[in-house]
């Protein structure tokens, strides 16, 4: 055995305290907002087949050419940890025929996804979302509603202020019609691009616009942009969502640019920017993706959805001092002397029973330092014990918030009443 300390693993961070509580949070307004709009939870398995990921994500995709974390288990198997819940979603939804023609479902789901990126803030190699998505419908109203939905979702978080940027990509047709295009304009400037957009102009030049590199986004300014190649039908669909968002009256800009690093979407793509993340300022983002149930095997099932990054929208939250979590005050028993201690057990099981939240210190002696780890603790009242307490069958609790005190009976049927009573009151001089 040596003595050397393993680290967790970089870009995989321990969640802790409140940090986890405020993940938990969101994903219960997640549950709420999402529930009231007709959404079912889902929980999908971290490892996936990896071809799944080749053929949804993309194999010219920067997340399968070089973030994807790959294993082999025991069967010569090829699996990958999840880079991203759109592919398994889709995959469980044609596996279980979650979806029969002509209908409309929808699910989210919340957890960990794992991309093998440089890590930074607001950028991990295991992150959170939460996502959902909407199968069986290719009305443009969806798209709206979605979108929309995203930014009440941010909204009931606590986020205000945020831009949705959206565009359309098209769908097959134009997106061919764009390729050509686009491959018409790179292909004689391909000596001014970088080693890696170099191979995308091969595989899928869309990728290229992905690229961030200066002198590719400096050679993409004169560009032709997907909307130069919508067909009519795209079009339509396009003014269609516009109207749609208008309507709802949500901030909204268009972004002629954005094509995103995904290949499975078609028509409508959008993000969500926010405030206070530097270079990786994409708080959720989505898309419309028609073809991919159909390549899956799953039929003619139109689809859309998004996917919020929780790391990110907790620094949105913090930038704009909204990360307000209102725990359950505590109570903490302060022992007068060693037989209140013996006696606590039973108290504080019947106030947890009764829906309240109480702490003992177990590893404190004296009532000093039992006071110390209560204010510590955070606790609201401390329930006092001792000799006289016990000659008389009460409790002396005190409010920590204002220093009054009061003396109650240590009866079982009357005490997390009374006690719930005192934390509901305002402190003297506040
Ligand atoms: P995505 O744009 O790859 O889309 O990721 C969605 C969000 O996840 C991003 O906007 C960001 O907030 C967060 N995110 C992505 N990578 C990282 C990272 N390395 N560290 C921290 N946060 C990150 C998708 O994943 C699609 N599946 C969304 C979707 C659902 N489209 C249709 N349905």
């Amino acid at each position: 055995m040596t003595d050397t300390k393993i680290q967790g693993v970089k870009g995989m961070p321990d969640v802790l305290p409140p940090q986890a509580a405020r993940m938990r949070h969101l994903e219960e307004t997640a549950a709420r907002v999402f529930g009231r709009a007709g959404f079912a939870e889902l929980r999908l398995p971290l490892l996936e087949h990896e071809a799944l990921f080749r053929r949804s994500v993309g194999d010219a995709s920067d997340i399968v050419q070089k973030e994807m974390y790959r294993l082999e288990d025991l069967g010569g198997r090829a699996l990958a940890l999840r880079p991203e819940g759109t592919a398994g979603m889709v995959r469980s939804l044609v596996e279980h025929r979650l979806v029969q023609p002509g209908e409309e479902r929808r699910f989210w789901y919340a957890g960990p996804m794992f991309r093998q990126e440089r890590p930074q803030k607001g950028r991990q190699r295991q992150f959170h979302q939460i996502g959902v998505e909407v199968f069986g419908s290719a009305a443009p109203e969806l798209d709206a509603e979605i979108m929309a939905l995203n930014l009440r979702f941010l909204e009931a978080c606590g986020v205000a202020g945020l831009v949705l940027r959206v565009n359309s990509i098209g769908g097959p047709a134009s997106r061919a019609a764009y390729r050509h295009l686009l491959l018409g304009f790179l292909e004689p400037r391909r000596d001014g691009l970088c080693e890696d957009c170099d191979r995308r102009l091969d595989l899928n030049p869309l990728r290229v616009l992905d690229c961030k590199r200066e002198g590719c986004q400096d050679l993409l300014k004169d560009a032709p942009r997907p909307a130069d190649a919508l067909d009519e039908d795209d079009r339509s669909h396009d003014a269609r969502v516009r109207a749609g968002l208008e309507q709802l009256g949500v901030a909204w800009q268009p972004d002629p640019g954005l094509v995103r690093g995904l290949d499975y979407y078609s028509r409508t793509v959008f993000e969500i920017h926010g405030e206070g993340l530097g270079a990786q300022s994409a708080v959720s983002a989505g898309g419309r993706y028609d073809g991919l149930v159909a390549a899956s095997g799953g039929g003619d099932v139109p689809a859309f959805g998004f996917a919020v990054g929780l790391e990110r929208l907790l620094l949105v939250l913090e930038a704009g001092g909204a990360l307000r979590l209102d725990e359950a005050p505590r109570i903490g028993w302060i022992a007068l002397d060693d037989e209140a201690r013996s006696e606590a057990l039973p108290i504080l099981d019947g106030l947890r029973t009764a829906g309240l939240t109480a702490v003992a210190f177990w590893h404190k002696g004296s009532v000093k330092a039992q006071m110390r780890a209560a204010d510590g603790a955070g606790c609201r009242l401390v329930m006092l014990r001792g000799l006289d307490e016990r000659t008389s069958g009460s409790v002396a609790v005190r409010d920590l918030a204002d220093g009054s005190q009061q003396t109650l009976p240590l009866d079982p049927d009357t005490l997390p009443a009374r006690l719930a009573a005192m934390l509901r009151r305002e402190p003297a001089g506040t």
